[in-house]
């Protein structure tokens, strides 16, 4: 989507449509949408009057103007209570109005920055927001669809109308990040929707190659199976060992311009398909799990946003990629493996294969990297979609201060996370009988459990584990998120690294 700026009144402005949010409780037009009402012959305020739009949150109603309005439709978008007005809210109602107007055929559609003038918003934030709900809402997927494009319809441009020059600079910045986030979220999205049969290890190392930049200071590897064996890498191997698919550990970095203000490991899980391995999945719902590789997108998801937003952190990006399969040569119940750092696992159940993976992960982030902080992005347990269903991801950590940063940076970005307990006697639960560890508890706090089997690995660094099985992926259209792959924690990882130098250092615990 393209992005134009017009320092003009929104109703000198022709589009095929142009958006206007409004307040709960609005009973006649005001600001914006009172110019607008007069040069479109008082429809507003006839839809106003009749009270058949009130300005609830989401609610959209679409108006054909009449007069001499540049516009052709006026989309009038429900922003809520003044008292809850947001910037997820302005968001949200962005993205609605963005649906309705693809919907729609439009082709260019004018807004303002809703909630940045009497709203009182920060301007910056709330552009961002208007053009990340809105672009998020304009994403569809039709790399397979042949016939029926209907669905395939989008907004082509926004043109963002300030009409206060001296806010105009803040705007453009923030409309500008807005889109460099957008893009790098539509970029997983195609990533986790696109099929495992066209997205194997070795395709999603292609396409993590085309994010190395020399300008701005990205380089990424892809390590292969002979490597990984040499860094005795048994853990992420054991689950690679049931697919015919080689396994890949991508390896990115971003080194910023002036002195690094710290490093900031990420890595996220990378399955390209979860059978389940020999534990294997019942068939219902197994298509779905194409998006177990929604940790590792996320990390990819971040470096090409990098290219762009530059913070001042150095960022180290890891995503073992390998399918989990039921092969001839698939580990077994009772297998035990050696990971990286020496310390065995037993395998009561390869469908637990996500922290098998994640721990290999996190030891070649402390071994080659020695970073501040070690976050992990992993579509883990089924556990997680059953306690917070879509609306949070499940965190989970050993240090409060890194934990205190990804929620602030949930507050901001709108991506919302849900501490859960990491209480010491949980770690019981993944005791082996015959090795250091096992690798599931069964159904027992199984959201925790996983985040206490990845435990040990982080150990002496600061780490959070974002569990994302419930938000990675929407059975249903969210306001700016159609079904499927949601492309969720990009946002909020960029605005964590974005903030990183405003908080002190991480107390190395
Ligand atoms: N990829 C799944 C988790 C998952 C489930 C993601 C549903 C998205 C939707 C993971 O590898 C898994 O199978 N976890 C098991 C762990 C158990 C065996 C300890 C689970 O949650 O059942
Ligand atoms: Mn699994
Ligand atoms: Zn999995």
């Amino acid at each position: 989507m393209q992005l134009q700026f017009r320092n003009d009144p929104i109703e000198r402005i022709p589009a095929g449509a142009v958006v206007l949010g409004i307040l709960e409780g609005t009973k006649r037009p005001s600001g914006a949408a009172r110019a607008i009402d007069a040069s479109a012959g008082g429809v507003i305020a006839a839809c106003l009057a009749q009270g058949d739009f009130t300005g609830r949150r989401d609610q959209v109603v679409v108006l054909y103007a009449k007069g001499r309005a540049r516009a052709k439709r006026i989309v009038l978008v429900g922003l809520g209570a003044e008292k809850d007005l947001t910037v997820e809210r302005v968001r949200q109602a962005a993205g609605r109005a963005a649906t309705r107007a693809r919907e729609l055929g439009v082709d260019d559609m004018a807004s303002v920055v809703h909630g940045a003038g009497a709203g009182g918003l920060d301007p910056a934030a709330a552009a961002q927001a208007l053009v990340e709900g809105t672009m998020l809402a304009n994403y569809t997927y039709d790399r397979y669809r042949t016939r029926d494009k209907s669905k395939s319809k989008r907004v082509k441009t926004l043109i963002v109308a300030e009409a206060d020059a001296r806010r105009m600079p803040e705007v453009k910045r923030g409309a500008m990040r807005g889109k460099v986030g957008a893009e790098a979220v539509s970029f997983v999205r195609d990533l986790c929707n696109t099929p495992s049969l066209d997205m194997t290890p070795r395709q999603v190392a292609e396409r993590a190659l085309t994010l190395a930049d020399k300008e701005a200071r990205i380089t990424v590897k892809a390590l292969e199976e002979n490597e990984l064996k040499r860094l005795k890498m048994g853990s992420f191997l054991g689950v690679a060992k049931g697919s015919d698919e080689p396994p890949r550990l991508l390896v990115l970095e971003y080194t910023p311009a002036g002195k690094p203000t710290g490093a900031v490991a990420l890595v996220g899980k990378g399955i390209t398909f979860d059978s389940g391995g020999i534990s294997l999945k019942p068939a219902e719902g197994m298509e779905k799990m194409k998006y177990d590789m929604s940790g590792a997108a996320a990390v990819l998801g971040v470096f090409h946003a990098l290219k762009r937003v530059q913070p001042s952190v150095r960022v180290i990006g890891l995503a073992p990629m390998t399918e989990n399969m039921p092969g001839g040569h698939a580990i077994k119940p009772g297998d035990v493996l050696i990971a990286m750092n020496g310390m065995t696992i037993e395998v009561n159940n390869t469908d637990a294969e996500g922290r098998l993976v994640l721990a290999d992960g996190i030891n070649y982030a402390k071994r080659f990297y020695k970073p501040d902080a070690i976050i992990d992005i992993a579509t883990l347990t089924g556990a997680v979609v059953i306690a917070l269903g879509g609306q949070a991801s499940g965190v989970m950590g050993n240090d409060t201060k890194l934990m205190t940063r990804v929620k602030d940076a949930s507050d901001r970005s709108g991506e919302r996370v849900w501490e859960l307990p990491t209480w010491p006697e949980y770690g019981d639960l993944m005791k082996s009988d015959v090795a250091d560890l096992k690798n599931s508890a069964g159904r027992e706090a199984g959201t925790i459990a996983g985040a206490m089997f990845l435990a040990p690995f982080a150990e002496g660094t600061p780490w959070v584990h974002m569990d994302i099985a419930g938000t990675a992926w929407n059975d249903k259209d969210k306001p700016y998120a159609p079904k499927g792959s949601s492309g969720v924690a990009v946002r909020l990882l960029l605005d964590l690294l974005e903030n990183w130098e405003r908080y002190g250092k991480p107390r190395r615990g």
